[in-house]
């Protein structure tokens, strides 16, 4: 086998696969992206080409279970592997739409693979989600911990990984690298390049950043009675250009050998909702407002990551930490109060640029 140099990325416009699009650009890979636009914008390629001084290869607009048009990009490129982050990733839309769910996240897995194998392409780095653990008995969590996912979210990427196990199982020579990530969080250190949600974010760091710049009154602490040391829930959150570098390692390591291997993405550090809320407002200068309201329903206690794994493996060891987050972050959402600004029209095809 050999390492990939045409890399497909579905869902390349998104928080995570636009920080990797970057990393792969400055690491020399030709990158093409899919991505329909549901939670992101094709303005994220001018900035991901203004940091890298590279060209995206090419950009389509699709939704990855449309095989005809998916079929169609293999057809034009000569795609040697794929980073599969395309799907929804609201826990708590997912507890209220579990078909639409499953149906994107699932089928647009198995879609994507029907393409692949289709086009005789083996090499995939999957998006997992350390939330297939559920509520964990004890943590720090290593790749052996039992899943036990606690919402169709959750069990949308559970369910894709036996898939992408099976496949790996009887098809030869072809090679899954599954990264479960704990909570990436933060963005590119330009200020460039960060996370956009359209609409209201349901996630705790983008939340905090709408309240800095006073697009949100204060955050909602979800429950202050939980079994930690300040009763709020405890997670590994993990600096986006961190998670990246590994989806960059990920690629290089596809060539070791077929057969599926799981890691874990996480620093091995937990941070509660006020400790997280306390180093955003020392990143930004001035306390975040909150108040404590019930828990979230589908919530768990305390996510921590044991990495060892993939430290041994690759040697990936994350090099930055709450405070490296909360600044870059920090740092984006200033110079982006209302996240990047929607395009006047959306490109049904962006012609490739060599
Ligand atoms: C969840 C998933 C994770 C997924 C991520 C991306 C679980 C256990 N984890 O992470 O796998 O990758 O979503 O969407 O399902 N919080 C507040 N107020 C807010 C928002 C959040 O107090 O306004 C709290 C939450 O209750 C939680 C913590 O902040 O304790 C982090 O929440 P969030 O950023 O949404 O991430 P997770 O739920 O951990």
């Amino acid at each position: 086998m050999t390492a990939p140099s045409t890399v497909l990325v579905t869902g390349g416009a998104g928080f995570i696969g636009s920080h990797t699009c970057v990393e792969l650009l400055d690491h020399g890979y030709e990158v093409i992206v899919v991505d329909d636009y549901s939670n992101s914008t094709p303005q994220v390629f001018a900035q991901v080409e203004r940091i890298t001084d590279r060209f995206v290869g090419a950009v389509y607009e699709l939704d990855i279970r449309d095989r005809a048009s998916l079929s169609a990009v293999f057809d034009r490129h000569s795609v040697d592997a794929v980073v599969h982050f395309a799907a929804h990733k609201a826990v708590g839309e997912s507890s209220r739409s579990p078909v639409e769910y499953y149906d994107a996240n699932v089928g647009g897995t198995t879609s994507l693979l029907r393409v692949m194998r289709h086009h005789g392409v083996r090499q995939l780095v999957f998006s997992s989600s350390c939330s297939v653990y559920g509520d964990a008995a004890r943590v720090p969590l290593d790749e052996a911990a039992p899943a036990r996912p606690t919402n169709p979210y959750a069990a949308s990427k559970w369910i894709c990984e036996q898939i992408l196990a099976d496949v790996c199982a009887r098809v030869p020579g072809f090679a899954v690298l599954c990264l479960r990530y704990f909570n990436p969080v933060g963005a590119h250190p330009s200020g460039q390049l960060g996370e956009s949600p359209l609409g209201t974010p349901e996630n705790l760091m983008p939340y905090l950043a709408q309240v800095a710049v006073g697009r949100k009154p204060d955050l909602r602490v979800f429950g202050d009675d939980y079994d930690t040391p300040d009763g709020t829930a405890i997670r590994d959150y993990l600096h986006v250009m961190d998670t990246a570098e590994a989806h960059r390692l990920a690629l290089d390591h596809l060539a070791d050998g077929p057969g599926m291997r799981i890691f874990n993405l996480g620093t091995g550090q937990g941070h509660s909702v006020l400790d997280v809320t306390a180093a955003f407002g020392v990143a930004c200068g001035t306390p975040i407002p909150y108040r404590v309201v019930g828990r979230r329903p589908g919530d768990v206690a305390e996510l921590v990551a044991d990495a060892g794994a993939v430290a041994r493996a690759w040697g990936w060891r994350p090099t930055r930490g709450l405070d490296d987050m909360c600044r870059d972050l920090w740092r984006f959402q200033r110079l982006h109060p209302l996240g990047y600004q929607l395009p006047a029209r959306r490109h049904r095809f962006l012609p490739g640029r060599a």
